[in-house]
């Protein structure tokens, strides 16, 4: 099936509309672009669990705080394009800012989605106050607009995946999150499209973000399962040109913040390296 590639609202209802006219399932994608390994196994696991893929790739200016990355965040359609297309999308949804939020002048101007001060009041939802509001709100229009059977999110995003889950339950909508695993380098780094920013050296530094994880993971397999012991191993390897902003261990269930891991939980981290934002985690406890 070729790939089509989609700007208009109305023009996605209208193709989505005779899919389901013909009893096909839909997968949707949300993406920003920039695509990697990490979306292309979305993609796989899409096309492999639906008839139709549509993949967005819309960076949403509302999940971006005034100091952040927004104008210089990749833009980069044309591979983009052929990433999805080798791993089964049948659409590209790629709208402008103008189509998402028509006369649009500030955030305040729109109808926004926020998650439960709990949820966000930790981990990235400190340091980046209104962002899961500009994801919750983004997600539940391409819910909208796209109507899918399935969405698939990734793990590396663990707090973002949790939130959507959450939204998805308490407001009744109609789709299944599939949760789909983290993607790493074989050097251990996660695959993030913010890895475009780094040079050489800023990589070889990062790698202590997914070394000290790897280090919490095997202590815990060791028996250490008091967290502020695993937070002094995990800062023991970072790299000194990795600033980390939060290391926190959660409830895997609950999202609750945790003291001992006596049950399947979550190590996760946040850091800057010369200034890019980078997050990370892995599964622990079980
Ligand atoms: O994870 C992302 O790339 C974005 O936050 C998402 C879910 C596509 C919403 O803009």
């Amino acid at each position: 099936m070729n790939l089509v590639v989609v700007n208009k609202i109305t023009e996605l209802r209208e193709i989505i509309k005779q899919y389901k006219k013909e009893g096909k399932t839909i997968g949707l994608v949300p993406t920003m672009g920039c695509l990697h390994k990490g979306h292309a196994s979305l993609i796989k696991k899409s096309s492999q669990t639906c008839d139709i893929t549509v993949v967005s790739v819309f960076v949403n200016p509302v999940q971006f705080g005034p100091n952040e990355d927004y104008d210089k965040y990749p833009r980069t359609l044309e591979s983009d394009r052929q990433l999805a297309a080798e791993n089964g999308a049948c659409l590209i949804f790629a709208p402008s800012a103008a189509q998402m939020y028509p006369g649009m002048l500030k955030f305040s101007d729109i109808t926004m989605v926020a998650p439960p001060f709990k949820l966000v009041d930790m981990m990235c939802g400190k340091s980046r106050t209104g962002h899961f509001d500009g994801v919750c709100t983004v997600v539940t229009k391409l819910f909208n607009i796209v109507q899918p059977d399935y969405a698939f999110f990734g793990m590396k995003d663990i707090q973002q995946l949790y939130i959507i889950k959450k939204m998805t339950a308490d407001l009744n909508i109609p789709v299944e999150i599939v949760p789909c695993p983290l993607v790493r380098e074989e050097s251990g780094l996660a695959l993030s499209s913010r890895n475009t920013y780094l040079s050489d050296a800023d990589k070889k530094s990062a790698l202590s973000i997914s070394q000290s994880l790897f280090t919490i993971q095997n202590a815990v397999k060791n028996g250490i399962i008091d967290t502020k012991k695993l937070f002094d191993t995990a800062m023991a390897v970072m790299d000194r040109n990795v600033e980390p902003e939060y290391i926190e261990f959660v409830d895997r269930e609950t999202f609750e913040p945790v003291e001992q891991i006596d049950r399947p939980s979550i190590a996760a981290i946040a850091a800057r390296v010369n200034s890019v934002r980078l997050i990370d985690n892995i599964l622990i406890g079980d």
